[in-house]
């Protein structure tokens, strides 16, 4: 643990690191003009006043402009990491000594440090919760449903030091919470569905000013950055296999062959592949695939897409990269069962020896745009995060009548937030005129 000056519990790599961190967090809220507006507002209404905030997600300049915000907005926040690499270790530092927000996250942090900095995001005795991943609601719930051998074990052993009393007030303490991505909301959605959801969570993911920029943009522009920083391959002319067309693969799939690649898709939803082959992608078989790709990269939210049937078929010095949430879209134990390695290239590059050839592992399988990069561009995130700030004040203001259930924000929300996107970007629109508006509404005009 590192303590401030201020005495604020936190747990970084090196609080001299807070200058740095502070001038890359400014040149973030440069290009995040909508949540500088929600935190004008919160400094002077207040909505989360006397709230305790834990959020588990990455720690980078962008989720620092969160973080003051919400710290603007009344709340005490508390920040662990929602992947043992993604954190900006500089970022961590300047948030712990410029703002007293309790930082939990190391870069390149191991398994156990990773989940004690969740255990201590849950010490932090939330009202709220904020999730990247759905790590903090999954650990609450393990206490809720008493299944604490589901815990890791650094989370279980501080529970087991709580009286039943004492978890259950953890558990109830919670008001409501907001989650950022796909792979969370699906695993909430399945979790109301088995009816255990212990309170209302908003999915800020399935807003539009969210999935529809965010995951497209944000994920397209900054997996091709991640990458080229992690090898800096020539894109052109090479071969690209995206595996899932949803919202971050269609992204990719774009950027990829703005960069002048042979983009192949593979899918399992025929919509999906109907639509890729239709925007002028060749949808193959990943088996097919495997044979002609360079680079191979996962962004499906599923498990073991890239397997070692599929390696052992590729390309001497084939490239494999994730871009989904979590490190299991690429078989990485199955690598390791045959292949020799893993040898260290570059410092985001393992190399492995599969049969006599080459594979190239990038960023130990875990998100390349976020532990090679630097994550999605600030100005995406400032919709994404303007959702989670307006998120966080509409889960509190609303709690008693919100259901133990996955809500979206209100559509009127999510359209100012697309307002005030376009009067930052000096992007005008029209209105509808009464006749207009008469038109839309009738339906007597015929031919
Ligand atoms: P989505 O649901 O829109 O798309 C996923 C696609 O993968 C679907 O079309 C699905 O049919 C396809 N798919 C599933 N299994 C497959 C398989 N075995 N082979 C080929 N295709 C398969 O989801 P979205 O929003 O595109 O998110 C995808 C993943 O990326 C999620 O895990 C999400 O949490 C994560 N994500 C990552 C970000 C990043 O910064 N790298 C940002 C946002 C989301």
């Amino acid at each position: 643990m590192t303590a401030t000056a201020h005495g604020t519990p936190a747990d970084v790599k090196d609080l001299a690191l807070a200058p740095e961190g502070r001038r890359r967090t400014e040149w973030a809220e440069r290009s995040m003009p909508v949540l500088r507006q929600i935190r004008e507002r919160f400094t002077r209404e207040q909505p989360l006043k006397g709230r305790r905030l834990s959020a588990c997600l990455h720690v980078t300049t962008e989720t620092a402009n969160l973080a003051v915000t919400l710290k603007a907005g009344g709340a005490d926040v508390a920040l662990c990491a929602s992947n043992p690499l993604s954190t900006q270790d500089d970022v961590a530092a300047h948030l712990v000594a410029d703002h007293g927000i309790k930082v939990f996250a190391i870069k390149g942090e191991d398994h156990a440090t990773y989940y004690d900095h969740i255990r201590a995001a849950l010490a932090h005795r939330p009202d709220v919760t904020m999730d990247d991943g759905a790590d903090l609601v999954g650990a609450l719930h393990m206490v809720a449903l008493n299944r604490l051998d589901d815990l890791p074990p650094p989370v279980r052993r501080w529970v087991e030091t709580l009286s039943s009393a004492d978890r259950a007030a953890l558990v109830r303490g919670v008001v409501g919470s907001t989650e950022e991505t796909t792979t969370g909301v699906i695993r909430l959605k399945a979790m109301a569905k088995d009816k255990v959801l212990q309170f209302p969570v908003i999915a800020v993911n399935d807003s539009e000013t969210k999935h529809l920029f965010d995951n497209r943009y944000g994920t397209g522009q900054s997996t091709l950055d991640g990458i080229l920083r992690a090898t800096n391959l020539l894109i052109a002319g090479s071969t690209v296999v995206v595996a899932g067309y949803g919202w971050c693969g269609r992204g990719f799939a774009q950027r990829a062959r703005g960069a002048g690649a042979t983009v192949l898709v593979t899918e399992i939803d025929p919509l999906k592949a109907l639509e890729a082959q239709m925007d002028g992608f060749r949808v193959v078989p990943m088996q097919e695939a495997a044979a002609i790709g360079d680079i191979f990269v996962t962004l499906t939210g599923n498990t073991h897409v890239v397997r070692l049937e599929h390696m052992r078929r590729m390309k001497d010095g084939a490239v494999i990269a994730n871009s989904g949430h979590f490190n299991v879209e690429l078989d990485l134990d199955g690598l390791a069962k045959e292949a020799q390695g893993p040898t260290r290239v570059r410092e985001f590059v393992e190399e492995w020896r599969l049969g006599g050839k080459r594979i190239f592992v990038l960023a130990e399988g875990r998100l390349v745009n976020l532990a090679a990069a630097e994550g999605h561009p600030a100005s995406v995130m400032d919709m994404s995060f303007a959702n989670q700030a307006l998120a966080a004040e509409y889960v509190v203001r609303q709690a008693a009548s919100l259901g133990k259930d996955v809500h979206r924000i209100p559509a009127e929300l999510d359209r100012d937030i697309a307002r005030l996107k376009l009067s930052s970007m000096g992007v005008g629109i029209d209105t509808l005129t009464p006749e207009q508006q008469r038109y839309l509404a009738s339906w007597d005009q015929g031919t």
